[in-house]
């Protein structure tokens, strides 16, 4: 029988918290509940200077963590980047590429195609994020993501496929209370539409294979519907990942499904 596919759970700490002593609290917390769950990975992305510290507390390979942004180019006089070899060499084995919030700061699709090439090949898994602004009637989000699919992983290699991500974020569910995290029957048609855009961007069906990630306002008390009715392959939790009673609860909510 082919083994369960793993859910996977991101932690998106984005700036925050505002000390390495509440960064400690909080990854420590959520450690002792992530570190039992077999069907959930826990992924925790925390800012860049706290990166090695927490790799530090921890050494088992239960618990991942990534970084929420990387430089295009490996090394040289690009003053205040960070490259993915860096990352990998602190521990992370995850990095976000493309979030809404870096997109919004002049982020192009040219740009996290880059970075994604380069984090692809220097050995990271790489959570490309994608979402439409609005949910317009006509249905232009539709071309709209298309287009993000198409130029954010145009010419990636076949043989990275494993470590690609997808996180689709519409941008209007972002950072809301939950009741505001897009419809689970929204959700599923959205998770149709990407895995037969990768697919055929890929030209293979191997593409289907590649996780796609919810994110948008996630909790604890919609993470079930999110995961299970808009069958995707796991969430992109940003706020509520700063609480730890709050992400737990999501961590064993999607790990029960
Ligand atoms: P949110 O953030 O869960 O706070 O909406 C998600 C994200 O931006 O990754």
């Amino acid at each position: 029988m082919q083994a369960k596919k793993q859910k996977i759970i991101i932690g998106n700490w984005k700036m925050n918290p505002l000390s390495i002593g509440e960064a400690k609290e909080i990854f420590l917390g959520v450690k002792k509940v992530a570190t039992s769950l077999t069907n959930v990975k826990t992924v925790i992305c925390p800012p860049f200077v706290y990166l090695s510290l927490l790799n530090k507390l921890y050494t088992d390979e239960v618990i991942a963590f990534g970084a929420q942004n990387v430089f295009w180019d490996t090394k040289g006089a690009f003053t205040g980047e960070i490259s993915a070899p860096m990352i990998k060499s602190v521990g992370g084995s995850f990095v976000i590429v493309g979030h809404s919030e870096r997109r919004n700061m002049g982020e192009t699709d040219e740009v996290v195609q880059k970075k994604t090439a380069l984090a692809l090949r220097s050995g990271l898994t790489a959570v490309v994020c994608i979402g439409e602004k609005e949910r317009d009637k006509d249905g232009n989000f539709f071309h709209f993501l298309k287009g993000q699919i198409r130029e954010s992983l145009k010419g990636l290699h076949k043989k990275h496929l494993e470590r690609i991500v997808i996180a689709y974020e519409p941008i209007w569910a972002i950072n809301k209370s939950d009741k505001d995290a897009m419809s689970p029957g929204d959700l599923r048609e959205m998770a149709i539409f990407i895995r037969k855009n990768l697919v055929d961007h890929f030209k293979t069906a191997s593409a289907a294979s590649i996780s796609i990630l919810y994110g948008g306002s996630a909790s604890s008390s919609t993470a079930k519907e999110l995961v299970g009715g808009g069958q995707v392959d796991g969430l992109l939790v940003g706020h509520q990942s700063l609480d730890v009673t709050n992400f737990s609860d999501i961590l064993k909510t999607v790990n029960a499904l």
